[in-house]
């Protein structure tokens, strides 16, 4: 029933907005010893790693929209298992975030909301259109954690470990999307997909 459904995802969302992320996998990098940073660098990379984290907060919430609506069995599978590992990233976005002196977003509950109420609106369209937003998604996270092995300290060898992981994970994760029949979508979709995460990583860098 829908209304269980939607009882059993609020508790998950509480508990990933609430409780410590857990990992199954070690942090990448654990064995690095952590750099002695400027201030300010130090500040960049938690700021960066807020909004990796805020991004993870998002990614949460989507694949948990999407593993409520999808209908394919095999589907709902692939799913639940990068859902997982999408729980990972968030831990070890949160690790970073606390060595380097930083903090979670305060506006991760409207991130989570939103997230999740998009990711119900993709998988109502059905299994392709919810997979091909999906695999939309994992692309441009890939694209952007390109971007932020660039932005981050080059001391800052422990967060690059975290985000070159992500990044192998999350194109990953489009690959999936795709062998279980994402459809790709129309450009003006990806376009303001683009620009909502501009909106989103801008924020969550000060937020
Ligand atoms: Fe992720
Ligand atoms: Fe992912």
């Amino acid at each position: 029933m829908m209304l269980d459904k939607l009882i059993i995802e609020f508790d998950k969302g509480l508990r990933t907005l609430l409780a410590p992320a857990l990992s199954a996998r070690p942090l990448p990098g654990r064995d690095l010893s952590e750099p002695e940073l400027a201030a300010a660098d130090k500040k960049h990379a938690a700021g960066l790693m807020r909004v990796n984290h805020v991004g993870e907060v998002c990614a949460q919430a989507l694949y948990q929209g999407q593993a409520l609506t999808a209908r394919d069995p095999a589907a709902k599978e692939a799913l639940e298992e990068a859902a997982r590992e999408e729980t990972e990233h968030l831990a070890w976005c949160e690790s970073r975030i606390h060595a380097l002196g930083g903090r979670k977003s305060l506006l991760n509950p409207v991130w989570y909301a939103s997230s999740l109420a998009l990711g119900m609106a993709a998988g109502a369209l059905g299994d392709k259109w919810s997979l091909g937003f999906l695999a939309e998604t994992e692309r441009q996270v890939e694209a952007h954690l390109g971007g932020h092995l660039e932005a981050l300290p080059a001391d800052d060898a422990k967060s690059r470990a975290v985000v070159a992981q992500m990044q192998e994970d999350e194109a990953r994760h489009a690959e999936t999307a795709m062998a279980h029949g994402a459809q790709a979508l129309p450009a003006p979709a990806r376009m303001a997909m683009q620009l909502a995460s501009k909106v989103m990583t801008k924020t969550a860098y000060w937020v």
